[in-house]
């Protein structure tokens, strides 16, 4: 029997104790039954994943083979994921195999001793479903298995798929079909350990109608797309947490964009992005400069339809990406800076459990900010730093106390409820904080040496605030240990955070002031050369005071409710439903039935039924929008059109 030393999961889950306990919490009036695994290992703290039924600290999955139908006309993959199994060292023998699945059909299990030569059925159970966790899917195998087979299909309803139907895409003939397993939506699409603690090696082979192309988070997707037949195959041969594998197919075209470098998406887009796109080759090489090498092989970005509930998606080697980032300007890149980051932390290191996940985000702000300065400049780097940290000071003003500490306690919650400001904003303050403490020469040395250190590993905050101390604190008495407890322990903003400082939003500011004050009508405020940030920043600066005719001067001498820019649109429509605003109703509409990106869709409509003519309205728009959104995004909307009925 293999005795491996596993450098990842087994070294976080050695030694693990499993405590079944029942827990309730505020969120969650429904009880939650848990498995907890904590261990204490040099060095470490205890860690437990509150998100996933899996036992890596006694099976671990190494491997996992994919082979997929993808029946486009009853929404459903099928066919069979074929893991590699290790039992750790000293586990008892008829410990069995727990993964996490989420309305799965499991047809059948079996296990191999033999690398998969030959297989004898496994006896195996699925346990009650759990609203936010799914259901255990526990196997029984012989004491030196090495393969786990599991033939199944996954419900047209999976939380982490999305059916297109041909009018939801851009060139409305053929249907879609894209993943999105962040944070715990692998398990709805694939029988796995679906902890981010848990690395894994894929491979897959996929069926799909002849005349669409796959194409997937790994290797295959340059050569699949020169031999389109509806067979094909992947393999990714760096070991990434399940939430990164990810699949979409459709009617795709590939464009190079650089040696490294390229986009998929539909024929109708191809154009449209690899232009918006240009710039990727010269982020990665600006990337690599500052903290190492890109360790992935290509980078190359799948442009969605608009249903997309996301910005982007770090998928590694492939970012899934909005079709909202086309502006026809280039002026929203950053975030492809945002997801290429990842490729250094979130993806080559990783948070260990979703409490950790501003390690993710966090690192990967400030990458970003990094990234754009590189290549754009220190003004257009304070111009995005300023936008991100006043977006979390007016979300930190209406959020409860707990979920303000970038360490934030998860525990019987969502782990979407921690996708907020806090990770990504506050996470990269700390760290902007950091660097102008000790100086930036200091501060790259030291994520560069912590990439280094941690690469293809998933680690906890503890373990990242025991690298601080010994390789930046240690050598500089000018942070203290409370300083960084603070920032990752305590709520709200430190009163050291950085204040990221733009000449020309200053500018700004005072154009927005005249305005609001009435001293300066529509046609003066001078907006003449505005970039996006700088009308994003106006835009944010307006209140919810100005009458429908101040309102109607405004777009009258701006265009604002027929601007493309999503960005811009969204920021005006907030404003529209605000200062009702009935001029901008069709768009609103228009907008609200065609994107479905969740940080546009939510405050839209939660602004909305803050009034009952609102909600009217929020209900009408939503009989016609809701189909075409995502399950994540309709999940949020209903919750939002529930609450106060
Ligand atoms: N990894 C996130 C998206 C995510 C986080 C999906 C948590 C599911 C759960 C991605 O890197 C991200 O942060 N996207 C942002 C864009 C970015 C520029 C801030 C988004 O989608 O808005
Ligand atoms: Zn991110």
């Amino acid at each position: 029997m293999m005795m491996k030393k596993y450098p990842n999961a087994a070294t976080i889950f050695a030694g693990a104790l499993i405590l079944g306990f029942v827990l309730t919490s505020g969120a969650f009036a429904q009880t939650m039954k848990e498995t907890v695994r904590s261990i204490s290992s040099a060095g470490q703290s205890k860690i437990a994943d509150f998100h996933s039924y899996a036992n890596p600290h006694q099976i671990v999955v190494r491997h996992v083979d994919l082979n997929w139908n993808v029946l486009f006309d009853r929404k459903v993959l099928e066919g069979t994921a074929t893991l590699t199994v290790e039992r750790v060292a000293g586990v008892s023998d008829n410990a069995p195999l727990m993964l996490d699945t989420r309305d799965l059909k499991i047809e059948k299990a079996e296990a191999s001793t033999d690398g998969g030569k030959s297989y004898k059925n496994a006896e195996f159970s699925v346990g009650a479903n759990d609203k936010i966790l799914g259901a255990p899917l526990t196997v029984q195998l012989p004491p030196n298995v090495n393969r786990v087979r599991i033939s199944y299909a996954t419900a047209p309803t999976a939380s982490g798929l999305q059916w297109l139907a041909p009018e939801q895409t851009a060139g409305r003939k053929e249907p879609f079909m894209f993943s999105q397993a962040q944070a715990i939506h692998a398990r709805s699409f694939i029988p796995v350990q679906d902890s981010p603690a848990v690395r894994v090696t894929y491979s897959a082979r996929v069926r799909t109608p002849k005349n669409l192309l796959a194409v997937m988070s790994a290797e295959g997707n340059e050569q699949n797309s020169r031999q389109r037949d509806g067979d094909y195959q992947f393999k990714m041969t760096r070991a990434i947490p399940p939430y990164l594998i990810a699949i979409a197919v459709g009617d795709l075209q590939f464009k190079s964009l650089g040696a490294r470098t390229g986009v998929y998406t539909e024929p109708a887009m191809i154009e449209k992005s690899a232009f918006e796109l240009a710039d990727t080759e010269k982020m990665v090489a600006a990337t690599e400069k500052l903290f190492g090498a890109y360790r992935w092989g290509r980078y190359d970005l799948l442009v969605l339809p608009p249903s997309f509930p996301f910005g982007g998606m770090e998928n590694p080697m492939l970012t899934f990406a909005t079709p909202t980032i086309l502006a026809g300007d280039k002026s929203l890149v950053s975030l492809v800076a945002h997801e290429l980051a990842h490729s250094w932390s979130g993806n080559l290191v990783t948070n260990a459990t979703w409490r950790d996940f501003w390690l993710n985000e966090g690192f990967t702000t400030y990458l970003e900010r990094r990234i754009i300065e590189a290549v754009y400049g220190v003004p257009r780097r304070e111009m995005e730093a300023t936008l991100g940290r006043r977006g979390l000071e007016e979300e930190l003003a209406e959020m409860a106390m707990p979920d303000q500490i970038l360490h934030v306690d998860l525990k019987g919650r969502d782990p979407d409820e921690g996708f907020t400001g806090v990770p990504y904003e506050k996470g990269a303050l700390f760290l902007r904080h950091l660097e102008e403490t000790v100086g930036r020469e200091k501060f790259d040395k030291f994520v560069r040496g912590y990439f280094d250190a941690h690469a293809f590993q998933s680690i906890t905050t503890e373990t990242f605030v025991d690298y601080l101390n010994v390789n930046l604190l240690a050598s500089n008495q000018n942070i203290a240990r409370a300083d960084v407890e603070e920032w990752i322990e305590k709520s709200g903003l430190p009163k050291n955070a950085p204040q990221p400082k733009s000449d020309a939003f200053v500018k700004v500011e005072t154009e927005a002031r005249n305005y609001l004050s009435g001293k300066a009508a529509a046609k003066n405020v001078r907006a003449a050369n505005w970039t996006t940030q700088e009308w994003l920043h106006f835009l944010g600066s307006l209140s919810s005071d100005l009458n429908a005719q101040r309102m109607t001067e405004l777009d009258r001498a701006f265009n604002l409710t027929t601007r493309g820019n999503a960005e811009i649109a969204f920021q005006w429509l907030l404003l529209s439903i605000k200062n009702d605003y009935s001029a901008a109703d069709a768009r609103l509409e228009e907008f609200l039935t065609t994107i479905g990106r969740r940080k546009f869709v939510k405050p839209l409509f939660d602004e909305l039924v803050k009034t009952p003519n609102g909600r009217k309205r929020a209900n009408e728009i939503y009989a016609k929008a809701r189909s075409g959104y995502h399950p994540i995004t309709q999940a949020t909307v209903d919750d939002i059109l529930k609450r106060g009925k």
